[in-house]
């Protein structure tokens, strides 16, 4: 397979076997019987729904989680049969097609279910209790309303109580008070029911290596997967060594020599200080290479050449070292030599984190998927 299949300049290489590795490190380190699920929200993390939850269904994850209940659709559609647990709130007039395609539903209130028993008809819909300990987000904050939806369940046949979750504010900070405070009233929560749910689960990628006691019976990996360290914080406690999945890469399509003083791009704010090198890269803002990209440094033809001048939609420039030819090829995540820009360096420089760097990778940027070392699968979201 060759980059035929786009015609632009501009890709994401995804390893799927750093994804495999990732999960088999991280199976490693949990209780034989603890249940992983992958989460492959937001496109997985820019990395590409189908290819990563095919590819972590087959390295040991047995679920999938997605945010909203079109991620889970869009994933039946393409044939995946597994277990997948929508996060996120979903209407309880679409409860009816969760449960006819067997995609498992957060509910977060006895209003909740009170409300969806009029969408389902014959069909049995499993729900994931969702208790809000602390992040203040999403669940159930009263015990009594969670009685009550234990009850509902009871008398509501179709309505079944498949897991009770929360999830952790501050799993990825190296002071655990808080995260010890949310699992005690997790504790507290999952003992006022009756029945313990069939799966337990509290864990994020931070969660379940920071702390003991919270894998319960389920997991759930996003970020680690990716082979991304949750949080700087904690880098040097992550018992395993992790493989960045993901890589970007440009090549440059115009050099050009600006005189001393000459400007480069909208509202003409950079100068050339003497006569320079200037090349144009075919990635901008409309890529998730946004606007304040303006001054990182990338690798053009193995040297740092930072970019200059605005970065506009759908390009940007970079000043060069030397002359360079077109068509060299420019990292903008990933590795050369000794030389490596990771993630959490655009996200440094962003003043953000490498989750959104990585999820505003637009569809729009083609895909290059490498499996068992070689190029297996080309995915151009306009074809
Ligand atoms: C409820 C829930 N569980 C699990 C995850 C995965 O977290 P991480 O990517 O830190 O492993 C997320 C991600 O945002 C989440 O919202």
């Amino acid at each position: 397979m060759t980059n035929s299949e786009f015609y632009r300049d501009t890709w994401i290489e995804v390893d799927l076997d750093a994804i495999s590795y990732n999960i088999s490190q991280l199976s490693e380190q949990l209780h034989k019987d603890t249940v992983i699920m992958a989460v492959v929200k937001a496109n997985a993390y820019g990395h590409g729904y189908l290819e990563v939850a095919e590819t972590a269904l087959e390295s040991g994850a047995e679920w999938l989680a997605v945010a909203f209940l079109d991620e889970a659709l869009f994933l039946r559609k393409h044939g995946f049969t597994a277990p997948i647990l929508v996060l996120g709130a979903t209407r309880p007039e679409d409860a009816g097609i969760a449960a006819q395609h067997g995609i498992r539903l957060t509910v977060f209130s006895a209003a909740w279910m009170k409300a969806a028993r009029g969408f389902l008809d014959h069909e049995t819909l499993n729900i994931h209790l969702k208790i809000d300990t602390g992040m203040g987000r999403l669940g159930f904050t009263e015990k009594n309303d969670l009685m009550e939806a234990e009850r509902l369940a009871s008398d509501y046949t179709q309505l079944q109580i498949e897991g009770a979750f929360t999830h952790f504010a501050t799993a990825d900070e190296p002071d655990r008070a808080y995260a010890d405070q949310q699992h005690e009233r997790f504790m507290e929560y999952l003992n006022v029911l009756n029945h313990e749910p069939k799966m337990i689960h509290a864990s994020n990628s931070a969660g379940a290596f920071l702390r003991d006691n919270t894998a319960f019976n389920a997991v759930r990996f996003g970020v680690s997967m990716y082979g991304l360290v949750p949080s700087g914080d904690i880098r040097s406690e992550m018992p395993v060594r992790l493989n960045p999945a993901l890589s970007l890469f440009t090549k440059i399509v115009q050099v050009k020599k600006l005189k001393q003083g000459g400007k480069v791009s909208y509202g003409a704010t950079y100068t050339a200080g003497q006569d320079e090198w200037i090349a144009t890269l075919p990635i901008g803002y409309a890529d998730g290479w946004i606007r304040q990209m303006q001054g990182f440094e990338v690798i053009a033809g193995g040297q740092r050449a930072e970019i200059v001048g605005r970065v506009c939609m759908d390009q940007c420039m970079i000043r060069l070292p030397f002359e360079m030819k077109e068509g060299t090829t420019v990292i903008l995540v990933g590795s050369e030599g000794e030389d490596r820009i990771l993630l959490d360096d655009i996200a440094a420089h962003n003043g953000t984190i490498h989750y959104e760097s990585a999820c505003l990778l637009a569809a729009r940027v083609p895909r290059i998927y490498r499996k068992n070392g070689i190029k297996n699968k080309v995915f151009n979201h306009l074809n």
